[in-house]
């Protein structure tokens, strides 16, 4: 992935255990693609050495205000000159209150006072410190300056408490960095999606199921929690971590499905039906396991009912996209199942390998006619997505 490519990342780390953390955040911001340049205060260099991060970062790392690498002795304002944003993690509760009153007596707080690029700092620090009303005070000046705060998350310390104060895990990090990058075209929407396959039981332990891998949705409800919406992801059983930020609601048959959609939609403006729901379960699932007898068996199937279409049918219906994975024929049956649900939009898209993998080729329909996507990661297919529905959203 090259979520943040071309983007320039200075990231300072200061004296805080979470420090080691740091390094690995430092590979993850550099696999998405990002320039990372590390600036290490005294204490962060306690905890974790430059050479770790210059082997990691590929860059130069600075420590000191009065470095004589930079010919101009500018490091304070050359470093920030070009990035796109400063990241301080792990940030000391000491570091929060020299930012919070504008002190400057380090190279990394004089880059974050000289700076005209984004400031994000994760604080990490003790859950006493974290709770402290000084420490709320400067987070609070910090968030009125303009500071964007990535945590912190509760948990177990390094000290041996559990609370309030653990900086946020370098995975959840760098998606609040991709995340805090994109435009915010969905901000102050709600919206509600289904997801994944659809199990419909047999018996206790056999079921009816297909090969969704819950990818696209999963990945649509990431953008869509990314450009600033709140999503609510109703799921089948797929094996997937849930995107930051997002709700999931865990579901098994069409029908827990369709209770659930109904449950969540009051006061949504869009329902996104992503899942490969299953068109019929079993008329009556056995209590118990079905035993083997060697005789032929029939099970006999009835429809389940079309949430998608369902939700599209309210008096006042949320704005419905749809999908269409189509073996053949994808403008005609696309089109078709659009007019036929009354769908604002849909992505069609023709499945030759089968659902599940990575990349994705869709092409949208709307009022307008079609609109092809070019092939690409499903992560990237989201945000074209993401993009195309809220140019066609009613203005909030
Ligand atoms: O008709 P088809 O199943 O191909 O339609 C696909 C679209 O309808 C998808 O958006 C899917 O999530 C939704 N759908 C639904 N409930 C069903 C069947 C499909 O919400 N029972």
């Amino acid at each position: 992935m090259s979520e943040l490519k071309g983007r320039k990342v200075v990231l300072g780390v200061t004296g805080g255990v979470a420090a080691y953390k740091a390094a690995e955040l430092v590979r993850l911001l550099g696999k998405a693609g990002a320039d990372v340049h590390v600036v290490l205060t005294e204490g962060g260099a306690r905890f974790v050495t430059a050479v770790t991060f210059q082997a990691l970062s590929g860059n130069r790392v600075w420590t000191d205000l009065w470095d004589p690498r930079m010919d101009n002795n500018m490091a304070h304002i050359d470093l920030t000159r070009d990035a796109d944003a400063i990241l301080v993690a792990p940030a000391t509760a000491d570091l929060m209150a020299k930012l919070a009153h504008g002190l400057a007596d380090d190279l990394l707080t004089t880059l974050c006072l000289a700076r005209d690029c984004p400031l994000l700092v994760a604080p990490a620090m003790n859950r006493q410190m974290w709770e402290h009303p000084a420490t709320r005070r400067n987070g609070a000046q910090l968030v009125a300056d303009g500071v964007t705060l990535f945590g912190p998350a509760a948990g177990e310390q390094a000290c041996g408490e559990v609370g309030l104060g653990r900086m946020l895990e370098p995975e959840a990090l760098c998606e609040a960095v991709i995340g805090f990058f994109q435009p915010k075209v969905l901000a102050g929407r709600r919206i509600v999606m289904t997801a994944g396959p659809t199990f419909e039981a047999i018996d206790p332990v056999r079921g009816i199921t297909n090969s969704s891998s819950g990818k696209m949705a999963y990945g649509l409800a990431r953008a869509c929690e990314q450009a600033g919406a709140e999503v609510t992801l109703v799921s089948g059983p797929v094996a997937l971590p849930v995107p930051a930020g997002c709700t999931r609601v865990s579901v098994k048959s069409a029908l827990e499905m369709r209770e659930a959609v109904f449950a969540a939609l009051p006061g949504a403006d869009v329902f996104i039906g992503v899942a490969a729901v299953a068109d019929y379960r079993p008329a009556n699932s056995a209590e118990h396991k079905i035993k083997k007898s060697g005789a032929e068996m029939s099970i006999t199937l009835t429809p389940n009912p079309d949430i998608l279409a369902d939700v599209a049918g309210l008096p006042n219906p949320p704005f419905c996209v749809g999908f269409a994975a189509e073996s053949r024929n994808l403008d005609e049956y696309s089109e078709g199942k659009r007019k036929a649900k009354k769908l604002s939009l849909i992505v069609g898209n023709l499945v030759q390998d089968g659902l599940g993998g990575d990349d994705n080729e869709v092409v949208l329909f709307d009022d307008a006619g079609r609109h092809p996507l070019p092939k690409a990661p499903k992560p990237d297919v989201a945000r074209d997505i993401v993009a195309h529905m809220a140019r066609l959203l009613p203005k909030n």
